[in-house]
């Protein structure tokens, strides 16, 4: 048994055993959803959803869990709340506690996140901030573990920006024990304090040299270039990561059965082709399928009291 917790904001704050508690529920969550075995088990609680920025599957997959769960979810634009107009966050925490069960939040700053869970009362769940998206290294490290057995001596090499995606995936992995090469332009590099503890604690590296950090990956993710707020850059952007391409000549140095996943939404010919996008789409939109089955195994966990 591992220990509960309350909120996700982000998989630091877990340990290797609660984050496998997460998927081995998730599993048995997607069994039991194909076999039309559903449990109501958060009727009567609402979870409130709140958007800085766009979203397709985590908006979708949280609500439709939540349904699938017997409860009910609140779309909350930040553009129609009073955040928006500068309501402080110590303050939309404290009145959101005493309607809702839990909070999903989407926005830029990390600390708004950790700042919702510090001054309100109920559940925090991050569901994506320019540091951390928790919920979808859940649904990858899932994805992973159906189709490779388990993470025993298994490399995930990231290709691309070191921003949220990375630094949550060199978490992940190295708490259930994979090593993680990461393939990204020195000025994009993932969170130092990130990198020195996964060095201290696993098996990491991180280089601008593609084929290095790619050989002998037996799982190879890409994510955008220009990220969600990054609009203005992706000129720019576009220069810097030329050649962090998922391409064939990528693939052809990794090991035999290499899988490829992507977070989504894929701008194809800049971070991935189409044809490796399209060879691989069974294995990405599983991924995509999973975050509803992970994050009603989070949701189960925090909020089912
Ligand atoms: N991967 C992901 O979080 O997708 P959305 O931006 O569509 O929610
Ligand atoms: N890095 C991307 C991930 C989208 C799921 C972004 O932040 O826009």
């Amino acid at each position: 048994m591992s220990e509960p917790f309350k909120h996700l904001l982000k998989l630091s704050d877990l340990s290797g055993e609660q984050i496998l508690s997460i998927l081995n529920l998730a599993d048995q969550l997607k069994y039991e959803r194909a076999h039309g075995i559903d449990h109501p088990v958060l009727a009567g609680k609402t979870l409130g959803m709140i958007f800085q920025k766009s979203s397709t599957r985590t908006r979708v997959s949280f609500e439709v869990g939540m349904s699938q769960l017997g409860g009910s979810a609140l779309f909350l634009s930040s553009r129609d709340l009073q955040i928006g107009r500068g309501e402080p966050i110590q303050d939309t925490a404290r009145v959101l506690s005493r309607y809702l069960d839990g909070i999903m939040i989407r926005t830029f700053a990390q600390q708004e996140v950790e700042d919702l869970a510090k001054y309100g009362s109920i559940p925090i769940i991050n569901g994506l901030t320019d540091y951390a998206h928790p919920c979808q290294v859940l649904a990858d490290l899932m994805t992973i573990r159906e189709r490779k057995g388990s993470f025993k001596g298994l490399t995930l090499c990231f290709v691309g920006d070191g921003n949220n995606m990375a630094n949550s995936l060199i978490v992940g992995c190295i708490k259930v024990g994979m090593a993680v090469r990461i393939a990204c332009p020195a000025d994009y590099q993932p969170d130092p304090a990130l990198m020195k503890w996964a060095a201290e604690n696993g098996d990491f590296q991180c280089s601008p040299d593609i084929p290095a950090m790619a050989q002998n990956a037996d799982v190879i993710y890409t994510d955008v270039w220009a990220s969600m707020g990054q609009e203005g850059e992706a000129e720019k952007r576009k220069a810097a990561f030329t050649g962090y391409q998922v391409n064939d000549a990528l693939m052809s140095v990794t090991n035999k059965g290499c899988m490829v996943l992507h977070c989504l939404p894929a701008h194809r010919g800049e971070e991935i082709t189409n044809e490796v996008m399209e060879a691989h789409a069974d294995e990405i939109f599983e991924e995509a399928e999973n975050r509803l089955h992970a994050q009603k195994a989070v949701l189960v966990k925090v909020m089912k009291g």
